[in-house]
């Protein structure tokens, strides 16, 4: 009976045009063998096929990386013996055709064959510049689908093809991989706990922080919202003597004045309706460690006097009673409000600001520092997509692109927000900008449009920025246009770290 294989004209054509199509849309080795094996089976009308890649990993060198209608036993028993096809394909790169199995001399009498009842193999080597980096077997019980040497040459175009696949995807892979390692180890050296950051301006912060957690001294922290200061406060007290103490923080404006008051310095029993029982304020609560205070700007006079006799003297009073108490607290606070402004009209206690600011911490907003965006937004998905299980390894470029125009007003928070919700809509194993879900913002005019500059130095950095951008980042001709010296300028761009 005639064998209903390819015709290699036509057929063979179509099954090469496949796997070229195939290769340049599938990007995980596995699917893309069990496509190559798929497309195999299907144009030679084989029943079975597995492919066997080289791998450093096993004495044998070769492991089953796919197969279709075979159990492993049986393709231990076919790749087993020194004398099987396969492992002759395997030590000589060379393929070979068996028509007749059963009436081979060479083969009728190889125990797989007889027993699994095989009519035909086909076993091609995948050769890639001379190296042989695996085989595809396929084989027929039947006598129906017979193959022939006439197959040869399309089977040998197609592995070839299916080869330099596989190989393209390893290297790609084995980059990939490269890449995350190396990203861990520029990100090791670029944080400081959780606080992540190459910028020039984190790395200020990071120097400041090493410089002042292990003093007492209080540290006031400024930024934008979701700029990070509450990771910075708590990076204070974990590198500090403290840090085995507890860290308190409470946010100052979630509270009405008279509750604030007894959360913070406790109170007599009997000293308002209510306070059944003596109770310790938070103050007490964190002797010996740190006391974050958030958003310190709507404070009360009444509070923040009594907050400044705990930073002047190390005391506190509970509500409702005389004795003074002796408490040992480092105060870290943290404003998004211009406390100089709150000092002008008379809402902050300048003592109390000058007590709380030995020295301070000022957090940049994102928008400013835009080289720090890629290695958050990749901090983030390491961190979500663990979380999630989902196997997506980085952002397209325009997602990167996407993601350092966009302004962030909502910094490193909103960042962060649009990571998790990303790697949630993802349907690939790359971010995509549709999955970023970014508002359609021009970052730079909508930053210096909108912010509203009050300070000569607010002012002048608003017009430096905006005279670089117009002349992307020329300073001769920024200068120019700025009427003011190309050193002064240079000076400036050093000092505001733009
Ligand atoms: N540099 C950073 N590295 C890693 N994560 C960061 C960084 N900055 C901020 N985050 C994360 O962003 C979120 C917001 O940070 P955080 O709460 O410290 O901001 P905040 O300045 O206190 O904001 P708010 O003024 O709104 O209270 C947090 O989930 C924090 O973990
Ligand atoms: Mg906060």
């Amino acid at each position: 009976m005639k064998s209903e294989i390819l015709q290699p004209s036509t057929d063979s054509l179509k099954a090469l045009s496949r796997i070229a199509q195939t290769v340049s849309c599938i990007q995980e080795i596995e699917p893309l063998l069990k496509k190559v094996l798929e497309i195999a089976i299907q144009m030679l009308t084989a029943e079975r096929g597995f492919v066997l890649l080289k791998s450093g990993i096993n004495e044998k060198g070769f492991v089953v990386k796919s197969s279709s209608n075979l159990t492993e036993a049986q393709i231990t028993s076919l790749t087993g013996v020194s004398t099987s096809v396969a492992a002759q394909v395997m030590a000589s790169g060379e393929s070979i055709i068996v028509s007749d199995a059963d009436i081979d001399p060479k083969y009728r009498k190889n125990d797989s064959i007889v027993l699994q009842k095989i009519q035909s193999i086909a076993c091609v080597a995948l050769n890639v510049n001379s190296q042989n980096i695996g085989i595809i077997y396929l084989d027929s019980l039947t006598r129906n689908s017979k193959f022939t040497e006439e197959i040869l040459p399309f089977l040998t175009a197609f592995s070839n093809q299916a080869a330099i696949a596989i190989e393209n995807l390893r290297l790609v892979q084995s980059l990939r991989e490269e890449n995350n390692c190396l990203r861990i180890e520029i990100q090791r050296g670029q944080e400081l706990g959780e606080i992540i950051g190459q910028s020039a301006q984190m790395q200020k912060v990071f120097d400041v922080i090493k410089q002042v957690a292990d003093s007492d001294i209080s540290v006031l922290v400024e930024g934008d919202s979701g700029t990070g200061k509450e990771l910075v406060a708590r990076a204070l007290h974990t590198n500090s003597q403290r840090k085995d103490k507890p860290f308190m923080a409470l946010v100052c404006g979630s509270l009405p004045d008279s509750l604030l008051e007894s959360e913070l310095f406790g109170h007599k029993r009997g000293a308002f309706t209510g306070a059944v029982t003596d109770k310790k304020g938070l103050l007490e609560a964190a002797d010996g460690g740190t006391f974050f205070l958030d958003e310190i700007g709507v404070l009360s006079a009444q509070i923040q006097t009594k907050l400044l006799r705990v930073l002047q003297e190390g005391e506190i009073k509970r509500i409702g009673e005389s004795r003074v108490r002796k408490v040992d607290v480092r105060i870290v606070s943290a404003t998004n409000k211009k406390l100089t402004d709150l000092i002008e009209s008379g809402d902050f206690d300048e003592d109390l600001y000058n007590r709380l600011n030995t020295i301070s911490v000022t957090l940049p907003p994102l928008c400013d520092r835009v080289s720090d965006v890629p290695l958050l937004a990749h901090h983030f998905l390491d961190k979500y997509a663990k979380k999630k299980q989902q196997k997506i390894t980085g952002f397209s470029e325009t997602a990167i692109d996407a993601m350092l125009t966009y302004n962030w007003p909502g910094n490193v928070r909103e960042l962060k927000n649009t990571i998790e919700r990303a790697v949630i809509l993802a349907r690939e194993e790359l971010i995509t900008p549709t999955d970023l879900r970014l508002p359609e913002i021009n970052k730079s005019t909508a930053s210096l449009e909108t912010e509203t500059a009050t300070t000569l130095r607010e002012i002048q950095e608003n017009a430096v920025k905006k005279a670089l951008k117009k002349h992307d980042g020329n300073i001769p001709e920024a200068a120019r246009t700025l009427e003011v010296s190309r050193r002064w300028l240079q000076y400036k761009v050093k000092e505001w770290g733009l």
